[in-house]
């Protein structure tokens, strides 16, 4: 973690982020239009062990509406076999680098039969599905407790603030839980349904573990989901990841547009 964090600092000229962001699938055009200082994962020690070559990550700082930002252009999944440790320990990271409010963002599929692709959600709370959790092991104590409250992972004055900051730019915007499995595969429309009894509104493959570390460590999260895709049905018709990229691509705008008022109002 020393050896990570004083790389970085090295590199970004002791550069200090307050606000975090992680970019989802599709979403990462804000790190392409505001960039001070750009590392790639692949330089940074211990930052990212990624298995695919050629892999672009990038960890993009940038002054944007007056704000200290660091975004990650890029994460590691669970599916692609990382542990839970690895993929969370860019958010050990970012604290480390002095980051207090994290905003995760992920394309997601649509559990909620109200919601449309393209919509955005704010996160109002996670159900964590994916069969494992980034803090089991050994604690360390001087990051955060053995057993953390989880009882607000997602600011309430963030979702009140990101709320009004979608009304402010005209973009409607959803409120939901989010469900996190391990994927690779996408759900089966049994699974969508039970789902769906169980009280979320949308399904994808990321954010939790890394919602779990920043709440464990003391961070302020603010999660926001971009629907790319009804969840599976039993209309028979069928999920592609090239239909998640094409609303991912729809909603960018409206996605940037509400990260740049929120922003603002941080
Ligand atoms: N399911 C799981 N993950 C996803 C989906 C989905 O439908 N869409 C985007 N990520």
């Amino acid at each position: 973690m020393e050896k990570t964090a004083e790389y970085i600092k090295e590199h970004t000229n002791c550069f200090e982020p307050e606000i975090g962001i992680i970019l989802g699938s599709g979403l990462g055009e804000l790190a392409d239009e505001y960039c001070s200082y750009a590392l790639s994962y692949s330089d940074i020690p211990n930052f990212s062990k990624s298995t695919v070559k050629g892999h672009k990550g990038r960890l993009v700082f940038a002054q944007i509406n007056g704000k200290k930002v660091v975004m990650m252009q890029g994460r590691n999944h669970f599916y692609e076999g990382h542990s839970m440790k690895d993929i969370t320990f860019p958010v050990k990271v970012l604290k480390a680098l002095g980051v207090k409010t994290l905003i995760l963002t992920n394309a997601a599929g649509a559990v909620n039969e109200s919601f449309r692709p393209a919509d955005l959600m704010i996160i109002t709370d996670h159900i964590n599905f994916m069969g494992s959790n980034p803090l089991i092991g050994e604690n360390d104590d001087t990051m955060g407790e053995r057993f953390p409250d989880m009882s607000e992972v997602y600011k309430k004055h963030l979702i009140n603030m990101a709320q009004e900051c979608s009304e402010k730019i005209g973009a409607d915007i959803q409120k939901g839980v989010y469900w996190a499995n391990s994927g690779p595969s996408y759900e089966t429309p049994a699974e969508i349904s039970m789902i769906r009894k169980l009280g979320a509104d949308a399904v994808g493959m990321s954010t939790v573990p890394e919602a779990i570390v920043a709440n464990y460590c003391g961070m302020d999260v603010l999660g926001i989901s971009c629907i790319t895709n009804s969840a599976s049905s039993s209309s028979g018709e069928k999920l592609s990841h090239e239909e998640v990229i094409v609303n991912a691509n729809i909603a960018k705008t409206k996605f940037k547009n509400l990260i740049l008022e929120i922003l603002k109002n941080l």
